[in-house]
């Protein structure tokens, strides 16, 4: 986050008074959703841009690219004058009303873009976006997009900065946790997913950041990336084009340069391919300032020189950075930005604010607002996506659920009682208002006789700080269970937030070893922003319980588990490394000419390490127990454009019922390109009651089988295709099926 934004936040926390929504069961009004229109709607859409177009002045152009921002410098004169066409941060319906009034009130009447980056809810908040892959449950993600789309809808909102979808394998990157992870599959459900979610909800979503972000340089917040072709195609870009084709109405602009070239004034990106070859039709916005960086970038002498070049690369829209304000009507003036280019960019936004139908829609009532934030629908929601999404990752001798022998257990870190939580992504001033706290919850939860301790540890959620050290570690002696609460929080995660070292923050890991020293067996419940480095923990907790921050209802959630009345079935979304030194760690690696085999010197190896990732890709552990037998294909062999059904027989062997992700891997041995070990292809979640055996049928289209290659262009190859079924990446059951050309 930018110094000005961090200022517009707090600008807008101190001055707005939050929300006090009960929670409220009213049926609500259903929202708007809103989507492309089509056919002769589209047409008539078309022609009332054209009739717009020929009413505007050049400033009233330049002003439909403007996007404006509350707090410091916000001038809604510029409003009244039609020079503005967006605005972001706005969250009090009231103050959303002034504004949209304001542009209402102009000449030509057209209504304001109202932005807002409601990345995983509004009022209600759900786990954060990389909790919410780890769900391995698109449907639920869904409806975490809709209630947010929907909330934010009923404040006025009408476009999210969202879903970001941004590919990454190097958690030292600190917005990890906005995406869907490390895989180009999982990333592409996942984005689809929430840009159905989010605008059937009521809000355009703005996919970002186009592209290549995530594999920011070693991992350092808006340094360079380095991508070959082929795996910009392979891996990066899927996810956004599962978004477009999901119906994303824009995209936003990457801050890094690619391959040498500033995302914002990337035109292969912006023109050739989105528009060109994706023949994307809404709008692209820079992202905060990205216009003007262009010059600290080296790319631009000065600001008209960077409105020039992102405009005629393919920005439509400057965030926050005054630049087109100051410079686009000179630029087209003096020549330099021919007419034709402004009207196309202007087109692109007045063409989204049609298929909005903000003409049209009503504009927000204040009044009716509160009853629509945190219903119960929503809340619901919220907890099933927090359950979902939790990973055991660690079980030692069944330590979980409690059981009951278990008569006393300390909760302890203060994270696990939160006040007012806060990370960059919620909207301004309205808090994330956890529900419960850790301790009430268990308490709640366990039978009468058993006490339940708290000692917060330290100062802040953070853990940067010791309160009292000695009276929890006091508390866990005394104890029967130690549940530890500790992880990332304030400044360790989000945006500029990267990191060298990915152990606990601050003394955490001091206390941990010290409650470990007690004895008493100890439960890590984590809530990070990334996938820590938990080697330590993993070789001396009893259980380790990994949440990406739960959201409003992720103590509830945690409780849950803990007590068994929720059997867990989180997936691993971003491989955890066991060290630093292995990132970036992914499953879907290419094989090398030397392969790990009996770990000697000139092998793939470190010689300090093992290869593997301390819990891979789709790992995650259950209180059942999965077993996979019999798997087939419906034919021996397809054609290059053909279909196969893959079943797999999976049985819970367990005591207790639970939800398996039952995962389809592919390899193909021999190929034109070398190809990964392993590629995601298809997934299922299933709940299996205790000792049921299903057939699980997931479908293969071989045309999605192949690869592109450094010139982008996609090929399937003839040859014989491994399957791998199983409930992580590392599975073994295999089947086969016979790519042909015929
Ligand atoms: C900068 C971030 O990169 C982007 O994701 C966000 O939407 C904008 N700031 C607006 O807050």
């Amino acid at each position: 986050m930018t110094l000005r934004l961090v200022a517009t936040l707090l600008a807008c926390c101190l001055a707005i008074p939050a929300f006090a929504p009960p929670v409220s069961a009213q049926p609500s009004p259903a929202p708007q959703g809103v989507g492309w229109k089509t056919g002769g709607e589209a047409a008539a859409i078309e022609r009332r841009i054209d009739g717009l177009l020929k009413q505007m002045t050049l400033d009233e152009k330049v002003g439909q690219l403007h996007l404006s921002g509350r707090g410091d410098g916000f001038d809604i004169e510029q409003i009244k004058a039609g020079r503005m066409g967006a605005v972001m941060n706005f969250v009090v319906p009231a103050e959303v009303l002034t504004v949209q009034k304001a542009a209402r009130a102009t000449r030509l009447k057209i209504p304001l873009i109202i932005g807002l980056d409601a990345v995983h809810g509004f009022s209600t908040y759900f786990p954060l976006p990389l909790g919410q892959a780890a769900t391995w449950n698109p449907a639920l993600i869904e409806e975490a997009a809709y209630w947010t789309g929907r909330e934010a809808s009923a404040a006025g909102i009408n476009w999210t900065f969202a879903p970001m979808v941004d590919i990454s394998r190097d958690p030292r990157w600190g917005r990890v946790l906005e995406g869907a992870g490390e895989d180009a599959y999982l990333g592409s459900v996942v984005a689809a997913a929430r840009t159905r979610g989010y605008q059937r909800g009521g809000v355009a979503t703005s996919v970002k950041h186009f592209v290549g972000y995530g594999a920011a340089e070693a991992g350092r917040d808006y340094n360079s990336t380095w991508i070959p072709t082929s795996q910009l195609f392979d891996l990066y870009l899927p996810p956004f084009k599962a978004s477009f084709e999901a119906g994303s109405m824009t995209a936003m602009a990457a801050f890094n340069a690619l391959n040498g070239v500033p995302a914002t004034a990337h035109k292969g990106m912006l023109t050739d391919l989105l528009r060109g070859k994706w023949g994307f039709k809404g709008f692209v916005t820079s992202d905060f300032g990205s216009i003007t960086e262009l010059r600290l970038h080296g790319i631009a002498k000065d600001d008209a020189e960077a409105a020039r070049k992102a405009l005629l690369a393919g920005i439509d829209m400057d965030m926050m950075g005054n630049v087109y304000h100051k410079h686009l009507a000179g630029e087209v003036t003096a020549g330099r930005v021919p007419m034709k280019a402004l009207d196309e960019a202007v087109r692109r936004v007045l063409r989204v604010k049609f298929h909005l139908g903000l003409f049209e829609r009503a504009d927000v009532d204040p009044a009716a607002a509160p009853a629509l934030m945190q219903t119960q629908a929503a809340r619901d929601v919220a907890l099933k996506a927090a359950q979902d999404g939790a990973m055991l990752l660690k079980n030692a001798n069944e330590t979980l659920p409690i059981g009951a022998t278990v008569k006393s257990v300390a909760v302890i870190g203060a994270m696990a009682v939160p006040e007012d939580e806060r990370v960059w992504t919620d909207p301004a001033g309205l808090g994330r208002r956890v529900v419960q706290a850790l301790p009430e919850a268990l308490k709640q939860r366990l039978p009468a006789d058993v006490s339940v301790a708290y000692e917060p540890a330290f100062t802040k959620a953070c853990g940067t700080e010791f309160a009292d050290k000695d009276a929890a570690v006091r508390a866990a002696a005394a104890s029967d269970l130690v549940v530890a609460m500790l992880g990332e929080d304030c400044e360790f995660m989000g945006e500029g937030a990267s990191r060298t070292k990915l152990d606990l923050p601050g003394v955490q890991q001091e206390l941990l070893e010290a409650l470990v020293a007690t004895g008493k067996p100890v439960v890590l419940v984590l809530a990070t922003g990334r996938p820590l480095v938990l080697t330590w923990a993993d070789a001396h907790v009893a259980a380790i319980l990994q949440t990406f921050h739960g959201g409003t209802e992720g103590r509830a959630a945690i409780a849950d588990i803990l007590t068994g009345k929720v059997n867990p079935s989180g997936r691993v979304p971003m491989s955890f490394p066991r060290s630093v030194g292995q990132i970036p760690v992914y499953y879907d690696q290419l094989p090398t000419g030397r392969p790990q085999k009996i770990r000697q010197r000139y092998e793939s190896i470190y010689i300090d390490e093992a290869n593997e990732p301390l819990y891979p890709f789709g790992h995650g552990l259950s209180y059942s127990r999965f077993t996979y037998a019999n798997a087939r294909v419906s034919k021996p062999s397809m054609p290059l454009d053909g279909t196969v059904e893959v079943s797999v027989d999976v049985t819970n062997a367990g005591a207790r019922d639970g939800q398996e992700v039952v995962q389809l891997y592919i390899r193909q041995p021999v190929a034109s390109r070398s190809r990964p070990v392993r590629e995601l292809k298809a997934f299922d979640k299933v709940l299996l009651r205790a000792g049921e055996t299903r057939s699980v049928r997931l479908r293969l289209d071989a045309a999605k089988l192949g690869a592109h290659d450094e010139n982008g262009r996609y090929k399937v190859d003839p040859g014989q295709i491994e399957i791998y079924l199983g409930g992580s990446s590392q599975t073994s059951v295999m089947t086969q099926v016979l790519l042909t050309t015929s």
